[in-house]
């Protein structure tokens, strides 16, 4: 099977439970505080791991950020591209409020920090199978066209989604890109699935577009052009914090295994299911046996 490397972030989170996200002005109380792992690039190779994909996580966290390492090998993720340099670690501060819906507030740390020799071995390592990156680490366009240059396809979670990032990204160059609907409507200029599909088919003919709808499912573009939605698998909702990234950790998890698109897709959307239904980021993914 081939091996799937994330560059990504990881971050500690620190999270908020309260009854609506605080507003200008405010003070709130809140309910309930605690730390955990998280970082989209964290949880995708969680997700990954705990699908039983081979995977290896690159990235950088302080001193500070040993939980973070332990946790992503408990999942079975290969660690030994995760540096630690003298910059804290990043994190998270997120309200969860009382419908599980969040609200993230990102200090990037150790995460900005990526070093050119340090993308070199995460691009050697991923020499014969897929690179995945998220939005929260620095130097995406370098890795963009380094992986390019040699051939390796990448997989890109326009997350968090940046205008400015929109604009001077090289997006053509991507096998895989994965976008909620409003990421997807910043990256195409449009507003309804179906328009952004298309925009975005058009826009970047080689590249796989993958849109999550939240509650609607998600959805992609099928051979004869036409929307493919997978409906949502019911599930009671405590916190939507690391669902999107279960669903593409999963998804990529299948689709290594060979599954046909639709099938990883239904996959991923089982799996985050399990994830909105418990509470924290990484905590919350499920294991593969936890599917059947
Ligand atoms: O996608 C959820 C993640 O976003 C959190 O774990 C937080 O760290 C931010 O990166």
């Amino acid at each position: 099977m081939k091996k799937i490397v994330c560059l990504g972030s990881l971050n500690l989170d620190h999270v908020y439970r309260v009854d609506h996200f605080v507003r200008p002005g405010e003070t709130l109380s809140s309910a309930g505080y605690s730390v955990g792992c998280g970082g989209k690039g964290l949880n995708q190779a969680v997700a990954l791991g705990r699908a039983g994909a081979p995977v290896m996580h690159a990235g950088k966290i302080g001193r500070d950020g040993g939980m973070l390492r332990d946790t992503l090998e408990k999942a079975g993720v290969d660690v030994s591209l995760v540096a630690e340099g003298e910059t804290p670690t990043g994190h998270a501060v997120i309200q969860v409020d009382a419908k599980g819906e969040n609200a993230i507030l990102l200090f990037g740390g150790a995460n900005r920090e990526i070093t050119e020799v340090e993308i070199d071995s995460a691009l050697d390592a991923a020499e014969g199978g897929i690179l995945l990156l998220q939005n929260e680490i620095n130097s995406i366009d370098l890795v963009f066209r380094r992986a390019h240059d040699r051939g390796i396809p990448v997989a890109f979670n326009f997350a968090p989604f940046d205008p400015e990032d929109a604009a001077r990204l090289p997006l053509e160059l991507l096998s895989y890109l994965i976008v909620n609907e409003i990421e997807g409507a910043g990256v195409a200029g449009v507003e309804n699935p179906e328009a952004i599909l298309a925009t975005l088919k058009s826009n970047y003919p080689r590249c796989r577009v993958i849109l999550t709808l939240g509650k609607a499912g998600s959805a992609f573009l099928g051979d004869d052009g036409t929307m493919v939605i997978i409906p949502p698998f019911p599930a009671e909702v405590v916190d939507t914090t690391s669902a999107g990234d279960t669903f593409i950790g999963y998804l990529f998890a299948g689709l290594l295994e060979g599954m046909a698109l639709k099938e990883a897709m239904e996959l991923a959307t089982r799996a985050s299911a399990i994830t909105v239904s418990r509470p924290g980021a990484a905590e919350s993914i499920p294991f593969r046996s936890e599917l059947a």
